[in-house]
């Protein structure tokens, strides 16, 4: 390997001037100096996983799901500390030497996503984020495979899984609520998506400190083709989601879930809740990190609107089709 250059060199070349590589350089309509919001902040929505109420949290998950598909949960209870440690085995195995990440390389023509990487193929425009990534799946054990999870450092291994075991908790609640929003049985949902056979696949995004901030983006605007993905990042700042015809920060809070609906759940409930449009910025001095988990159905599940909210007045918006198929038609930008 080695012939692929890693953002992470392309960073440490560019520090030392003002200046990035033209091929990072957005188009102005794409650049965040011009257009992220800078009035009276509408703040993402946040959502107290701790009340007692069911119904009052089925409800407003089920409206911010509809509004912004997008939102942030505090008192998840997963403990603070099981999140600092994923946090930090993750950035202690980004800053090991390259030759040592490059152990975990994405092999070359692999059809899984798995592996530390940059994305090769450039986007429709032809430029290139400002970030290298890692990938490996959490769960279900049998898709699981250590040969992409780092052995340095050494608690990697178990910092995930203990990870893991709490994010199974949450996921389960979730999905029960959101299948209770649009008036299903609330076990319907994730029966639809897998159920124990739903694959979380770990992406690890690795920003590093880039020289204009103002021209460049860490990961360009799109959709998540998960179910759902739940996140956690560093203490920068950086992911901004598309509300209302504005890019919007979504501001860091500390201990939070970052919680996106995909395009699985955009279909699934035909088009009641929204898939939402984000995008990330990168920062000047610091590196940012994000731990976004990727909730996806297996690739040879069916995915389409659920049957019992398909009517005559309501027609399926979407095709049903296997996850895989859709994949490969939204990596390969074929209609789908
Ligand atoms: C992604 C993504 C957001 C972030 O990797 O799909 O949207 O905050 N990341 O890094
Ligand atoms: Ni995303």
């Amino acid at each position: 390997m080695g012939e692929i250059k890693r953002i992470q060199d392309v960073a440490s070349e560019a520090s030392a001037c003002d200046t990035i590589p033209a091929e990072f350089v957005r188009p102005e309509d794409e650049r965040p100096g011009l257009t992220t919001y800078k009035g009276d902040l509408p703040q993402v929505p946040v959502i107290d996983f701790s009340i007692k109420d069911e119904e009052k949290l089925v409800a407003q998950i089920y409206d911010v799901s509809c509004k912004w598909g997008f939102f942030q949960i505090v008192n998840h209870e997963i403990p603070d500390d099981v999140v600092s440690r994923l946090k930090e085995v993750g950035t202690t195995f980004f800053e090991l030497p390259q030759e040592e990440k490059e152990l975990y390389a994405k092999p070359p023509g692999a059809k899984s996503l798995e592996g530390y990487g940059t994305k090769l193929q450039k986007e429709v425009n032809g430029i290139k984020g400002w970030v290298d990534h890692l990938f490996h799946i959490l769960s279900p054990p049998s898709a699981v495979n250590y040969k992409f999870w780092p052995k340095n450092p050494a608690s990697y291994r178990e910092a995930n899984e203990e990870y893991t075991k709490y994010m199974h908790k949450v996921e389960e609640r979730l999905l029960r609520y959101l299948s209770r929003g649009i008036g299903l049985e609330e076990n319907e949902l994730r029966t639809a998506v897998g159920g124990d056979d739903l694959i979380y696949l770990l992406k690890i995004n690795y920003y590093p400190p880039c020289p204009r901030p103002d021209l460049a983006l860490g990961v360009p605007a799109h959709t998540d083709m998960s179910v759902v993905t739940i996140l956690v990042p560093n203490d920068v700042q950086g992911l901004q989601v598309f509300h209302e015809g504005n890019w919007i920060d979504a501001q860091y809070i500390p201990n939070a879930l970052v919680i996106h609906i995909g395009d699985q759940l955009e279909i699934l409930s035909n088009g009641k809740y929204k898939a939402v449009l984000h995008r990330t910025t990168v920062n000047k001095e610091k590196t940012r990190l994000s731990w976004p988990v990727f909730m996806e159905p297996p690739p040879d599940m069916e995915v389409g609107p659920h049957p019992e909210l398909v009517t005559n007045e309501n027609p399926a918006k979407y095709k049903t089709k296997k996850y895989g198929d859709y994949v490969y038609c939204k990596f390969n930008k074929i209609p789908q």
